[in-house]
């Protein structure tokens, strides 16, 4: 799909050529001028009209009447030069991949040059402008019986730059295995959980695991039964369909230590169990295995570019429902690890199915565990739908995690955990623990529940209840899964290994 090429003479014939424009104050280039020559200099007057605009985001699509090769000139304002950041460019970018995609262009090229400033360099610029182009481009197919439009694919991208051809086509792929991974992630998060079940998501890791060559274990009932798994198995226990506990272990290391522990809650719909979620709260609860999305994503990530580190993923699966079978509110379950939970919302399922997960990571050799999940609606009202709510003992580890979400531009805000927040999880008169003390600051009681089972494992939590989905389309996608944390997973991974030596 990509190409690269050093000279734009202006012959060769694309759909839609797309140049980068900051805005005011800049001078034509050499290059814009021999451009704008082809235009008989109309280009800097629709510049100086306003017609052509460097304002952040702003596309201005012109028809070249022929006079170029290309059909359809894309500018796209990026803003002002100095102050242009990588989100600003994404979005940018986002914002003229999408104009293209909506207009139906099959082919596009970039002009490289015209998007690089002082702080964001050429490779950076390859990298993120084939990512936003996957995400950007991402539709999730659906199940309409006719689809209105016959999908028309962008199936060349070309790139001019006059650069070192390696080293582009490389950010290319880095960008571009990022951006499908995240892509496979928001598809499993869109679809629905009568069409994946907690076995169909032990499917895809396998498939996963034969593609890149991973281990991969799954725990059947009977196993976690062996295991003593009884916080996972409370919130199977209204279900028709059985739970699994997915396991894929990627060992780029000589031995198997140093390994991350990246465990993903994987609930494929959360009814909230006896008690019950509000009709209006049950809607998009498919998307509550979005922090299994995350991990499989990142592991999608890790498994094409194998960096040197071992890293064990972690997926409790099942679905939270209820029957005459189902666990209750007041009931007492044994979690793996032997901690006694007394159950006071059946809602509050997710931190029951990471209590195994990660005591599970932890036997299997975790050294440092992460722990992704739509864990709690607390988290949304703290930080709103754009910000990742982190807990963590810490800090070191989760320095790491931000640096990587800085990369990526997933922004992750860390909440407060203290000795009082962990008093009130091992507040039960008949259990060591429960696990819903109040609604009070409980984005942090899901974290400090999750904490007792971490124990002393340097331990992240990511809290993605509201970021994993959106409401309307923006300019790296549509509605519904955003595939959250995949890209931030696996940069930590990279880094890690990177630093570890
Ligand atoms: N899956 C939900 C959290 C959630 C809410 C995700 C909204 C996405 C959007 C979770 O299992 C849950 O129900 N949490 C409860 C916790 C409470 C019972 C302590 C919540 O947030 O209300
Ligand atoms: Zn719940
Ligand atoms: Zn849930």
């Amino acid at each position: 799909m990509f190409h690269i090429e050093k000279k734009q003479n202006f012959q060769n014939k694309e759909g839609y050529f797309i140049i980068g424009v900051f805005q005011e104050g800049e001078k034509f280039g050499e290059w814009f001028s021999k451009l704008d020559d082809s235009f008989q200099n109309h280009l800097r007057e629709l510049v100086k009209s306003g017609d052509i605009s460097g304002k952040k985001k702003a596309v201005s699509v012109i028809h070249t009447f022929g006079w170029i090769g290309a059909k359809r000139l894309l500018f796209v304002g990026l803003g002002q030069r100095k102050k242009m950041t990588k989100e600003d460019l994404v979005e940018s970018f986002g914002a003229a991949f999408q104009t293209v995609k909506k207009n139906r262009g099959d082919s596009l090229a970039i002009d490289l040059q015209s998007f690089i400033t002082a702080r964001v360099d050429p490779l950076t610029v390859a990298k993120l402008a084939a990512e936003s182009f996957i995400l950007s481009t991402y539709t999730f197919k659906g199940y309409k019986q006719k689809e209105n439009k016959p999908d028309v694919e962008i199936e060349k991208f070309t790139v001019y730059y006059d650069g070192n051809e390696e080293e582009i086509k490389k950010a290319l792929v880095t960008g571009y295995i990022y951006g499908r991974a995240t892509n496979s992630a928001r598809t499993l998060v869109n679809t629905p959980s009568n069409l994946l079940t907690a076995d169909h998501l032990a499917k895809y890791a396998k498939m996963l695991a034969d593609r890149y060559g991973f281990e991969c274990e799954i725990l059947e009932k009977e196993d976690m039964e062996k295991l003593g798994m009884g916080a996972l198995l409370a919130v199977n226990q209204g279900s028709e369909n059985p739970p699994k506990l997915i396991v894929l272990k990627y060992q780029g290391r000589k031995e198997w230590k140093n390994v991350i522990g990246l465990v993903g809650k994987g609930i494929t719909f959360d009814t909230g169990g006896y008690s019950l979620k509000p009709r209006d709260g049950l809607v998009n609860m498919k998307t509550d295995m979005g922090g299994a999305a995350a991990v499989l994503g990142a592991m999608e990530i890790i498994g094409e570019r194998k960096p040197e580190q071992n890293v064990v993923a972690v997926i409790p699966s099942t679905d939270n429902m209820i029957s005459g079978k189902a666990f209750k509110p007041d009931d007492v379950i044994t979690s793996m690890s032997g901690k006694t939970i007394e159950v006071l919302n059946t809602d509050a399922e997710g931190r029951l199915v990471l209590a195994d997960g990660i005591t599970y990571a932890k036997q299997h050799g975790a050294d440092v565990l992460v722990d992704v999940a739509t864990l709690t609606g607390g988290v949304i009202v703290a930080l709103g739908s754009d910000k990742t709510g982190a807990i963590t003992n810490d800090e070191a580890l989760l320095e790491k995690i931000i640096d990587a979400s800085k990369e990526t531009g997933e922004m992750i805000w860390q909440l407060p955990l203290t000795e009082k927040d962990r008093e009130k999880v091992r507040n039960s008169k008949i259990a060591d623990l429960n696990n819903s003390p109040s609604r009070e600051g409980h984005a942090i009681m899901g974290g400090a529940f999750i904490g007792e089972f971490a124990e002393d494992t340097p331990w992240v939590h990511l809290d993605i209840a509201g970021t994993s989905i959106v409401k309307s389309g923006y300019e790296l996608g549509p509605a519904g899964a955003t595939g959250v944390m995949v890209r931030t997973l696996a940069t930590f991974v990279e880094e890690f290994s990177e630093n570890n030596e």
